[in-house]
């Protein structure tokens, strides 16, 4: 009895190995190499971001807000403009604001040099603060 249940299914799985078609086999491999890629993306790409946060640098965000106008802006604009033209504009940094954090929270930016303390606290701050046109 238990025999003729499990043999019809058992032979369906095992079919379509036998079927003629040439790209079956190809098809598959690649399906499961993209997969496998996919898979070490996101390992190695979890395993990085952990990393960044391990080097993250602390903010000291008390006392007044930061203006954009006021200050962050002058700020982007010595310290990165020169390499990334398109922060020059307020929605450009709004834009990319949460990798701008990261990369100077982890001191990947600014590229060869480094920040003040009180400069990267306008930039991080303002960003934390959600970023305002103000
Ligand atoms: C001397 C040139 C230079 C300066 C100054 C600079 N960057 Fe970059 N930045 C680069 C280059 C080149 C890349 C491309 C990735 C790389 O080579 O690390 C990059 C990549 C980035 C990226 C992409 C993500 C990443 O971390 O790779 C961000 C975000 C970024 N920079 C933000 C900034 C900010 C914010 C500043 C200012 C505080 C800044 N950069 C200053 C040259 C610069």
């Amino acid at each position: 009895m238990c025999y003729f249940l499990v043999s019809p299914s058992h032979e369906g799985l095992v079919y379509p190995e036998h079927e003629p078609n040439p790209n079956y086999s190809a098809l598959n491999l690649m399906r499961r190499y993209r997969f496998l890629a996919l898979l070490a993306l996101l390992i190695g790409g979890a395993a990085l971001s952990c990393k960044k946060e391990e080097e993250s640098y602390e903010p000291e965000c008390s006392g007044p807000a930061k203006s954009y106008a006021g200050v962050v802006k002058s700020v982007i604009q010595s310290n990165c403009v020169g390499c990334h033209a398109q922060y020059g504009t307020y929605t450009g940094v709004k834009n990319a604001a949460s990798s701008i954090r990261s990369s100077i929270a982890n001191g990947s930016m600014p590229k060869g040099r480094t920040m003040s303390e009180a400069d990267k606290n306008t930039v991080i701050c303002w960003i934390d603060a959600g970023a305002p046109n103000n």
